[in-house]
């Protein structure tokens, strides 16, 4: 019997411009380290987090990666004691996708330590439930790329339904993280209750667009169609030169440039690895010169998700 299981989970960019709470896919890095632990005795307990500055409950119950040990061991009907301890990679309300990170790196560690139990797709909605907790929505658009890894269509979320898009091989991704926090339920609170019908049919039009680009590995499409009528222009007004980022990202060569997620990072989807670092350095350029300080990161989809890194 297993004793002590490490996994992580990656970053994801949730919407991924025109596909609001239907599309994410997940980058290489950074993510969430979560290890769990039996105990002799009962209950779930966080021993340990570090990289969140204090801020996270080390209540389990408030607690994402708690959250979702307690839920995983109630389905299992397990009363066996777990320690956690939670390595926060991830800046909190960042747009990256950073509580679905903990819950998803919890699950796939504690999933491994009973001998995985449970299928992924169970995971998935306790991970829904773990959002819902965090931010009031359970959207999947993180936590389903964190499990699964790749470009994810959630086509509906009760009960969840997701569809594995294709992937083209030289499809790279740069994802800036200036150091400002939104919550997501602040961006969605933003958002209007309903849109125009004439908005609605370029918004869909272009996640169709973007799904057949995927499929035909034709990145121009992809780059164009992923350009969102609905979410951006509302949100961007809380992202400090957002406009001013976006078009360094195009103009040196981004396929396409949005809000990761609710923000403040923003992603840009380029063809190489040569531009996905050209777009990074320009990018960072406008923060630093807005004494803004950021963090950049350059990686391919991450077709793998989320992985057990330790076990003893
Ligand atoms: N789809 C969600 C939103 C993702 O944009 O509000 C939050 O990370």
């Amino acid at each position: 019997m297993k004793k002590t299981v490490t996994a992580f989970a990656p970053a994801t960019v949730a919407n991924v411009g025109c596909g609001f709470d239907i599309f994410g896919f997940a980058v290489a890095e950074p993510g969430d380290i979560v290890r769990v632990t039996r105990y002799d005795g009962h209950g779930v307990r966080i021993t340990a987090i570090s990289g969140d500055e204090g801020r996270l409950s080390q209540n389990a119950a408030e607690n994402t990666a708690g959250f979702a040990v307690l839920r995983f061991l109630e389905e299992i009907q397990s009363d066996q004691g777990i320690e956690i301890h939670l390595t926060k990679q991830l800046p909190l309300s960042s747009g990256m996708g950073s509580s679905a990170a903990s819950s998803v790196a919890a699950l796939k560690a504690i999933n491994h330590l009973f001998e995985n139990p449970q299928p992924k797709r169970k995971l998935l909605e306790i991970g829904m439930a773990a959002e819902a907790l965090a931010c009031g929505s359970p959207h999947a658009d993180n936590v389903a790329p964190a499990l699964y890894g790749g470009f994810i269509l959630i086509r509906e979320n009760n009960p969840p339904e997701i569809i594995r898009l294709p992937v083209p091989e030289n499809l790279h991704c740069t994802l800036i993280h200036p150091d400002i926090e939104i919550k997501t339920q602040d961006a969605r609170n933003i958002l209007p209750a309903t849109v125009p019908l004439k908005t609605a049919v370029r918004q869909w039009a272009n996640t169709a667009a973007l799904v057949a680009g995927l499929y035909r590995k034709d990145l121009d499409l992809i780059g164009r169609s992923s350009t969102d009528h609905l979410v951006e222009s509302r949100r961007a007004t809380l992202i400090p030169g957002f406009d001013e980022v976006k078009q360094a990202a195009l103009d040196s060569g981004a396929l396409a440039c949005s809000i990761s997620g609710s923000g403040p990072a923003l992603f840009a989807l380029s063809a190489s690895l040569k531009t996905a670092r050209k777009i990074a350095l320009e990018m960072g350029k406008i923060y630093t010169r807005h004494s803004i300080s950021n963090q950049v990161y350059v990686s391919k989809i991450n077709c793998t998700g989320a992985r057990i890194i330790h076990e003893e």
